[in-house]
C-alpha cells in the first residue's frame, strides 16, 4: 500500500508545480502582450517614419515645383503623425520681422496682421517653462502667455490665437540661425501630453524644414545670380540696339502680369518671365548700323532683322538651363492669323508662352518713345491691340490684356 504521508506530499508537490507552471503561463502571456505592444508601436514607427520619407520626397519634388504649398504639407503630415496635436503653426523671421506663414486652428489672417518683431520671438530656450526633450525639440507649457512682446501686440496675439495647454516647438534652422518655429499645441481644456515618440517625429519634422528652407535659399540665390548674368547681357544687347533700352526687362514683368492674370501656373509664369527677358538676345547678331538706323529699313535689312529670333533660338538652346525657353523666344514674332515669322505658325501652334511675349512686345514697343518718334497714347495702343486680336494676337491673351488695363496695372 502506498504511504499516505507520502501520497500528500507528491500531491503538494504538484500543486506546487502547477502553481509555478501557472505562474509562468501567465508571466508568458504577459510578455506576449507586451511583445503584441512592442510590436504594433513598432510598426506604427514604422508607418510614421515611412511618412516621412514621403515628405521628405515630396519636398525633394517640390524644390522644383513651386506650385505646390510646402508649408500646408508639412502641417498635414505633423497632424497625420503626431495625434496629440490640436493645433499648429509655422512662422519665420525675416530681417527685423517675425512673420507667422501658416496656422492650422489658431487664426493665420489675424496673425499676419499683427506687427510681430524678431525681438518678439520667443525663444523656448530662454522660457522658465520650457521642458527639454532634446537638441532642437522643446515643449513649452501655456506657450500663449508668455510675454515677450509689448501690450497691445501681445492682446492681439492671444485674440488670434486658441487657448494652449501645452506646445511642442522645434526651431527651424538657416546657416545655423534660428530661422523660425514650427510649433504644434494642445488645447488648454485637453487632459494630453506629447509622447516621446511624437517629440522624436517633431524633430524629423523640424530638420526636414529646415532642409526646404536651405535649399529654396540656395535655389534663390542661384536664381538671383542667373537673373543678374542675363541682365548683363541684355545690357550689352541694349547698348548694341539702342532703341530697345530697358525693353526686355519691361516685356518680362508686363508677359508675367498677362501670365498671372491668365492663371497660368507659377512654374510656367516664371518660364515667362525668363523668356521675357531673352526674347531679342539675338538681336546681338545684327549689324548695329542696320539696329539702330534711323530711316526706313530696306527689304534685305528687314529680312536681317527677321532673323533674331532665330539667332536668340540657337543662341539659347546651348545653355542647360535656358534650352526649355529658347522655343518660346524662336516664336515670338510669329502671328495668330500665321503671316508672322520665322516659321508661320498659326494659332494655337504657336507656344502660349510666345504669343503672350508677343502682346508685351508689341505693347511696350508702340507704347514707348524710341530716338526719332514718341510713343503712342495709351488709349491708342490699346485700341490697337483690341484690333488685332485674332490676326495678329490670340484673342484669349488679349481679353486678359484688357483685363489688366481695366485693373490699371497696364
Ligand atoms: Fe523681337
Amino acid at each position: 500500500m502506498t504511504d499516505p504521508l507520502h501520497l500528500t506530499e507528491e500531491l503538494e508537490k504538484i500543486r506546487l508545480e502547477n502553481l509555478a507552471l501557472r505562474e509562468e503561463m501567465d508571466r508568458l502571456r504577459e510578455e506576449k502582450k507586451d511583445l503584441e505592444s512592442d510590436y504594433l508601436s513598432l510598426f506604427s514607427t514604422l508607418q510614421k517614419y515611412e511618412r516621412l520619407v514621403q515628405s521628405t520626397t515630396m519636398l525633394i519634388e517640390m524644390a522644383v515645383d513651386p506650385d505646390q504649398d510646402f508649408n500646408k504639407i508639412i502641417m498635414d503630415t505633423a497632424f497625420e503623425l503626431i495625434p496629440e496635436a490640436d493645433f499648429g503653426s509655422i512662422s519665420i523671421i525675416k530681417d527685423d520681422d517675425w512673420q507667422f506663414v501658416y496656422a492650422v486652428g489658431h487664426n493665420l489672417e489675424a496673425l499676419k496682421s499683427i506687427p510681430f518683431k524678431k525681438a518678439y520671438f520667443i525663444d523656448p530656450r530662454n522660457v522658465r517653462s520650457t521642458l527639454f526633450f532634446d537638441s532642437n525639440v522643446f515643449v513649452v507649457q501655456e506657450a500663449g502667455s508668455i510675454q515677450n512682446m509689448p501690450e497691445e501686440i501681445y492682446r492681439r496675439y492671444r485674440e488670434a490665437v486658441h487657448p494652449m495647454s501645452e506646445s511642442a516647438i522645434v526651431q527651424i534652422d538657416l546657416a545655423n540661425n534660428i530661422a523660425g518655429h514650427l510649433s504644434l499645441d494642445i488645447g488648454m481644456q485637453e487632459d494630453k501630453h506629447f509622447s516621446k515618440e511624437s517629440l522624436k517625429v517633431m524633430e524629423a519634422l523640424g530638420s526636414i524644414t529646415s532642409a526646404f528652407f536651405a535649399f529654396q535659399r540656395l535655389s534663390k540665390l542661384q536664381e538671383e545670380f542667373q537673373r543678374e548674368i542675363i541682365l548683363s547681357i541684355i545690357r550689352i544687347v541694349e547698348i548694341h540696339d539702342t532703341y530697345t533700352k530697358g525693353h526686355s526687362e519691361h516685356v518680362a514683368s508686363i508677359s508675367l502680369d498677362l501670365a498671372k492674370e491668365m492663371g497660368l501656373s507659377a512654374e510656367v509664369c516664371k518660364q515667362v518671365y525668363w523668356s521675357g527677358l531673352v526674347h531679342d538676345i539675338g538681336k546681338i547678331l545684327i549689324s548695329q548700323s542696320v539696329l539702330n538706323k534711323p530711316d526706313r529699313l530696306s527689304d534685305s535689312e528687314f529680312e536681317i532683322i527677321k532673323n533674331h529670333p532665330v539667332w536668340g533660338y540657337e543662341v539659347l538652346c546651348h545653355s542647360k538651363e535656358l534650352r526649355e525657353i529658347a522655343i518660346f523666344v524662336r516664336h515670338h514674332h510669329e502671328r495668330y492669323d500665321g503671316k508672322g515669322y520665322p516659321d508661320r505658325l498659326q494659332g494655337e501652334n504657336i507656344p502660349m508662352i510666345s504669343r503672350i511675349l508677343t502682346v508685351a512686345d508689341s505693347w511696350d514697343a508702340m507704347i514707348r518713345d524710341r530716338a526719332y518718334r514718341k510713343g503712342l497714347s495709351r488709349e491708342v495702343t490699346i485700341d490697337e491691340i483690341n484690333r488685332n486680336a485674332g490676326l495678329q494676337f490670340d484673342p484669349v491673351v488679349v481679353e486678359a490684356f484688357k483685363r489688366l488695363c481695366d485693373k490699371g496695372i497696364l
